[in-house]
């Protein structure tokens, strides 16, 4: 029997300032060979038989970084949606953006709206794109948005479950995370899918970023094959019993 495929795997694509560090050249070095990582990663992943890929582009967080480091990954979102727009919609991928991409400069956050609308209708690829997203903040707008319609007289307090917490966050309508693959040798998630990570499996690979291919895809996927996840029942050794 072939190994089970996870529906979702969420990307934290970390590691890039090493790269670039290794090889004596400013870290905005390596943000580029990321991106162009991701894009290549992106295509060798459709119809590769995992539907759902998220990725983890900026946190919350990553704005105390020196401003110059921020204001060159501003530039390479607005450059990286722009000039890869037509070899998505060619592929059949689908962008979904996940965060609040009102605080982003104009140039970056209207190459994303962009990308999300033209792609809109493509369903070979599911790919989530977290920008200026973090775990705790979806949550806390999640509460945001579910007490406004509370105060509206449109959601009873008294009745609010997880699916109304579900409703509300920015992966509405996406499946849970199965795995998570982490770069650059970190076992942290950094803020990110907190909610939808519940039940995830962790993988962890020194690979830095900008090195990441199909191929350190696929050991991740066959480890996950090998996991044995029990939702907290008991799994299949105790069903026999
Ligand atoms: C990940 O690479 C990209 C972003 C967080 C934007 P880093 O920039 O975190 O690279 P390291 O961790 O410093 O090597
Ligand atoms: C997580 O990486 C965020 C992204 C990959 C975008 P960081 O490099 O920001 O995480 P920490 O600071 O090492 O936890
Ligand atoms: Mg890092």
């Amino acid at each position: 029997m072939a190994p089970i495929k996870p529906t979702h795997v969420a990307l934290i694509m970390d590691g890039n300032g090493r790269w670039a560090k290794k090889r004596l050249m400013p870290r905005s070095f390596g943000h580029r060979e990321g991106s162009m990582a991701l894009r290549r990663l992106v295509i060798d992943l459709v119809g590769a038989g995992v539907p759902y890929i998220t990725v983890y582009a900026f946190s919350t967080e990553n704005w105390s970084r020196p401003q110059a480091e921020v204001d060159a990954l501003m530039g390479m979102i607005g450059e990286f949606f722009s000039s890869y727009i037509d070899e998505l919609i060619e592929n059949g991928v689908r962008v979904r953006f996940l965060g609040d991409l009102e605080k982003l400069p104009e140039g970056a956050k209207s190459a994303c709206l962009l990308t999300q609308e033209k792609t809109k209708e493509l369903e070979r690829l599911n790919l989530n794109i977290a920008i200026n997203y973090g775990g705790r903040d979806e949550i806390a707008r999640a509460a945001r948005l579910i007490a406004q319609k509370a105060a509206k007289g449109e959601i009873d307090p008294g009745s609010i479950s997880q699916k109304d917490i579900e409703e509300h966050l920015y992966t509405k309508g996406i499946p849970d995370v199965d795995l998570v693959i982490r770069t650059a040798g970190e076992f942290r998630l950094s803020g990110f899918m907190l909610y939808q990570c519940a039940y995830a499996e962790f993988y962890a690979t020194d690979v830095l970023w900008p090195d990441f291919t199909i191929e350190d895809f696929n050991k991740a996927l066959a480890a996950f094959g090998s996991r044995e996840r029990r939702f907290g029942g008991l799994g299949a050794d105790g069903k026999q019993q």
